[in-house]
């Protein structure tokens, strides 16, 4: 039975209505540094708060940027400590301590996991040290499956990623739409939500989404193709159609073009 407050968080992020979830991912400059279209995080996320479900974001550019005030659940990004200067990215630590977690009032923790990778073992054991903390304070963890450049991203590979994070203790898992994603959410018993990945074709973003959600993920946490949209407002607002309200990548794509209109 899970812990009224551990449930309690994750209703928030994944509406218990649809078991569903549009989170909009800003975290990326953990590690990049001013990542495009997110110079001015603050003034970036603000008209596109009302239509998410989630915010993820690290506490720097929460306590900075993001106004207090506001009423949105929070991912908070506690892995990092590489940078793009790197060629490994795989070498995190937690960043982030529970008292800090709990003085952000975060709905969820998130960090990243390297299967596979030369710091495979340590970014598996951040994840379940991690677990454990969240357990005690009913946050719940949302574990990543980073993909570094010589891992092949298919079912395979990022189905055992996923069922390890799992097993270790994440309560979400987050990871990239490929062929035969349904393989991949039958063997995770958390639900699965996609990362966008990079900037794509407007219409091909929904029709991502929505071939991710009919495969059975419970929707998503994207970035780049809502932020470095030219229309991000009316992209998070087709995303959502699609994640929450059924809508196909076609139909999402009409409202997208009459909201530009
Ligand atoms: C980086 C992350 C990002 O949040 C993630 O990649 C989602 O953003 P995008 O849709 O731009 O890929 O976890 O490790």
């Amino acid at each position: 039975m899970m812990d009224w407050g551990m449930q309690n968080r994750l209703a928030s992020i994944i509406k218990p209505k649809s078991r569903r979830c549009v989170m909009l991912a800003v975290d990326h400059g953990y590690f990049q540094g001013p990542t495009s279209g997110l110079e001015r995080p603050g003034e970036t996320v603000a008209p596109l708060l009302e239509h998410a479900d989630a915010l993820m974001v690290t506490r720097g550019v929460l306590r900075n940027t993001i106004d207090a005030n506001v009423n949105i659940p929070i991912v908070l990004r506690v892995s990092g400590g590489t940078s793009i200067l790197k060629e490994d990215l795989s070498d995190e630590e937690l960043t982030v301590s529970m008292e800090d977690a709990i003085r952000l009032n975060v709905s969820a923790m998130a960090l990243s996991i390297f299967v596979g990778s030369s710091h495979e073992k340590q970014t598996l054991s951040n994840l379940a040290k991690l677990c454990d903390r969240g357990q005690k304070y009913g946050i719940p963890t949302l574990a990543v499956t980073a993909v570094g450049k010589e891992m092949v991203r298919d079912a395979r590979y990022l189905g055992l990623a996923c069922r390890i994070a799992a097993e270790l203790g994440a309560q979400i898992v987050k990871t990239y739409y490929c062929e035969g994603f349904e393989k991949i959410v039958n063997g995770c018993p958390v639900p699965v939500v996609i990362a966008g990945g990079k900037k794509i074709a407007e219409r091909d973003a929904l029709k991502l989404a929505h071939d991710a959600v009919s495969a059975g993920a419970a929707g998503v946490d994207m970035g780049r193709n809502i932020f470095q949209s030219q229309w991000p407002v009316p992209m998070i607002r087709g995303v959502r159609a699609i994640v929450h309200e059924g809508k196909t990548d076609a139909e999402a794509w009409d409202m997208v073009q009459s909201l530009i209109g």
